[in-house]
């Protein structure tokens, strides 16, 4: 079962898991049930029980739920209490609806996090983050995003696998490589963060990933993945002109500080893949052939 199919990972879960010419099936043959916003919103406590109990499929319920709902907005969260209600709702609360009826049918539950639960290392230092480096969520979407991983270790100690991940994109909605593409298309240069260093990853990568978590017998734990490798927002960036055969001179380096948004960003979110080969996974590849391979796949992340 997939929740929050919709979003930039559920979609990329869904296309590898439904591909467009197979036969429709509920979990009791093997298959696979993916629900959007629309068909199941992870924050009513009913929905989520009726739908884990086999509600939503034929049969008794998933053997494994992949959770790729969340409420991402994380500036709205900050600046607008009801979008901060939200977050709470959707990105601590949820999960851990969703762990206590995985607990009730049987089901592991593979949940997705984020950096910026990791606060700074200490003194300073600046090397690939581990699952187990000191927590320090700042804001509110990650405080929730926090909360998330620790109700679904609470209701299933022995059936989850959390993974964080970090400056994900992928095929729908807004992100990071769309905009810079369209901004590159309307002015002559951009001015892009070059202080915050990061791993980008690509949804598609993360959602392989995901399945081979989810496929493997991997003992419960909380585990990294991201796209090999680390740059800058600014780095990434120009690998975007790049891709679209522009000059990535036109992107300009500047700090954080000249560019304030109202929820704080981890000047460090580098994740360390240790801890996912250790559990014989293969690591995500690196990002600038990632980010080539999805435009290649999907065009339109780089709009006329
Ligand atoms: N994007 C990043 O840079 C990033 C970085 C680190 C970690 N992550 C984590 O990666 C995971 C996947 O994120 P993403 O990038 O795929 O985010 P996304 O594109 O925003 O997708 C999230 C999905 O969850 C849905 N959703 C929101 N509220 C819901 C509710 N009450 N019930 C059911 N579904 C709901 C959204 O629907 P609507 O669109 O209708 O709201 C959307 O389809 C999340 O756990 C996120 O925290 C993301």
């Amino acid at each position: 079962m997939v929740t929050g199919a919709g979003g930039a990972l559920g979609s990329e879960l869904v296309a590898r898991l439904t591909p467009p010419d197979a036969p429709s099936a509920g979990w009791a043959s093997g298959g696979v049930v993916a629900v959007t916003r629309a068909e199941l919103d992870v924050t009513d406590p009913v929905a989520v029980r009726d739908a884990v109990h086999g509600g939503l499929g034929s049969g008794d319920g998933p053997a494994v739920l992949l959770n790729a709902s969340a409420f991402t907005a994380v500036d709205r969260a900050e600046t607008d209490p009801e979008a901060a209600a939200d977050a709470w709702a959707v990105n601590a609360e949820a999960p851990g609806l969703l762990a206590a009826a995985c607990a009730e049918v049987g089901a592991t539950m593979v949940h997705v996090s984020t950096d910026y639960v990791l606060g700074p290392l200490p003194g300073g230092a600046r090397r690939p983050l581990e699952p187990d480096d000191p927590v320090g969520p700042e804001g509110v979407y990650a405080r929730s995003k926090l909360a998330g991983e620790e109700r679904v270790r609470a209701a299933l100690p022995g059936a989850h696998q959390i993974v964080r991940t970090a400056w994900v994109y992928g095929p729908t909605g807004a992100n990071f490589v769309r905009t810079i593409a369209r901004l590159a298309r309307e002015r002559d240069t951009l001015t892009v963060v070059d202080d915050q260093h990061g791993s980008p990853t690509w949804a598609g990568d993360l959602a392989d990933g995901l399945l081979a978590l989810a496929r493997s017998a991997a003992p419960p734990g909380t585990r990294h993945a991201a796209g090999g490798g680390a740059t800058t927002w600014c780095g990434l960036a120009r690998a975007v002109l790049e891709e679209m055969g522009a000059d990535p001179s036109r992107v300009r380096p500047c700090d954080t500080a000249s560019f304030p948004r109202p929820a704080p960003r981890p000047a460090w979110s580098v994740l360390s893949d240790a801890s996912w080969r250790a559990a014989g996974l293969a690591p995500l590849p690196p990002w600038r052939d990632a980010l080539h391979a999805a435009v290649v796949r999907h065009p339109d992340l780089l709009p006329d």
